[in-house]
């Protein structure tokens, strides 16, 4: 039986990975400590089995709280701690840094803090884990050639990827310094059930629905990597399991996609399942808009280290795991629209409304005013 202390387990991959869990590891226990920001949902886990449930604990909090890490490490003596915890979007971290400095770099030197004394006291078990998820924007940008590596230099674009970037250094200090034993893990793009819609992805699939229009930053061409949720969920298993303390692992999804490819499929993958017969294409929704500052042209990993040592590689097929993500959010429009509440709508009227070159308006509303949306 392992007990596993999951940090930020409400949010998108988060919930993933422990649904991922409670499926393949049926001796593994979790705690999930999560203080539920915007982007936090307990209901994910509304559904357990009643087998599952007991295998489940949900605890409201924050991570930079010490006296609540203490009791939770006092009370479950956790074997690894899997920390996913962290303010996670780049165009928030622009318009307010501040939260993410306090939760992902405070907040990740009080966990690693609390880790370390309770490892010492419990006299260092070298079976103990501390993983900590990080991200390929810590590196910064590609040109139209290479590879992220894990030998790659630090070089982060935004207030997001510097705090990450800060977390990643701690958590390495701390296996250097003290011995314990930490592992990271910096991963592309995720996508698939459970996004939070300010996302690229979940973002444009929600607005096709609601025909509003698409907004893309730039000239579209800029580059990500995607990888499926379940894959990523995979991998940290494999990291957990088989990886070595102090090491790092990139894991990517070897599916380079230019942001405008991606919302050309969406518009007409989602225009057939909608059955928009008669109507122009969704791709009459797309605008371009001013860019996000300091906004990073490519992103690839180089994930070989993870297959040649772990055996891991990704197994879903982007086109069809995009799919799937889909008629995921089609069939859950109740969680959607739990989640499209007033903060939501604040969120998508201040980042959008500063863009030029785009009107947040309905274009239903718009062409009745005899407008051409
Ligand atoms: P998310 O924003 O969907 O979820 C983050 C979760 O952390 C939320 O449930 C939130 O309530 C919780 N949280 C935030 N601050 C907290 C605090 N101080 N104490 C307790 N809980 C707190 O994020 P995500 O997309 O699931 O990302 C998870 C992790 O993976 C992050 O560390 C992110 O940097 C990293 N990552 C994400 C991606 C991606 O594509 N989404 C890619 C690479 C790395
Ligand atoms: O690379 C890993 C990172 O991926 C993670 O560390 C972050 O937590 C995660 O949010 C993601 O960061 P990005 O900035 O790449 O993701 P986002 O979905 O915000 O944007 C993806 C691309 O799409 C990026 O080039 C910006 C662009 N974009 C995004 C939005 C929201 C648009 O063109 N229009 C938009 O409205």
């Amino acid at each position: 039986m392992k007990n596993l202390l999951i940090t930020g387990g409400a949010g998108f991959i988060g919930t993933n990975f422990i649904h991922h869990v409670f499926k393949i590891r049926p001796n593994w226990r979790v705690i999930n400590l999560d203080k539920l920001t915007y982007a936090g949902n307990p209901c994910n886990f509304e559904n357990l089995s009643p087998e599952e449930s007991e295998r489940y604990r949900f605890i409201r909090g924050d991570i930079r709280d010490t006296v609540i890490l203490d009791r939770i490490f006092n009370t479950y003596n956790p074997d690894a701690v899997v920390h996913f915890a962290a303010e996670s979007h780049v165009d928030r971290s622009i318009q307010g840094p501040i939260a993410f400095i306090e939760n992902n770099i405070q907040g990740t030197f009080n966990l690693l803090d609390v880790s370390r004394r309770i490892w010492k006291h419990n006299g260092n078990p070298p079976d103990f884990r501390f993983l900590h998820i990080s991200t390929d924007e810590v590196y910064g940008s590609l040109g139209s050639e290479g590879y992220f590596t894990e030998k790659s230099p630090y070089d982060p674009s935004s207030p997001y990827s510097a705090s990450k970037a800060a977390s990643d250094h701690l958590a390495k200090a701390y296996f250097r310094t003290y011995g314990l034993p930490t592992l990271i893990t910096n991963c592309s793009n995720n996508y698939g059930p459970y996004q939070y819609p300010e996302k690229l992805i979940p973002l444009m699939i929600l607005n096709i629905i609601d025909e509003k229009p698409l907004p893309i930053y730039g000239d579209g061409k800029n580059v990500r990597d995607w990888l499926y949720v379940i894959d990523h969920c995979d991998a940290l298993v494999r990291v957990l399991e088989k990886g070595d303390p102090g090491e790092t692992y990139n894991i990517g999804g070897g599916a380079e996609r230019q942001n405008i490819e991606i919302v050309e499929l969406i518009c007409d993958l989602l225009d057939s399942r909608l059955r928009h017969t008669g109507k122009k294409s969704s791709r009459r929704l797309i605008r371009f808009v001013t860019d996000r500052p300091g906004h990073d042209r490519r992103y690839a990993i180089d994930a070989t280290k993870i297959k040649n040592e772990l055996g891991w590689s990704s197994k879903y097929h982007f086109e069809q795991a995009l799919e799937t993500t889909m008629d995921w959010y089609l069939s859950h429009m109740d969680w959607v629209n739990s989640i499209l509440s007033g903060d939501y709508r604040k969120w998508i009227k201040e980042n959008y409304a500063q863009r030029a070159g785009i009107k947040m308006n309905d274009p239903a509303e718009e062409k009745k005013k005899g407008n051409n949306p």
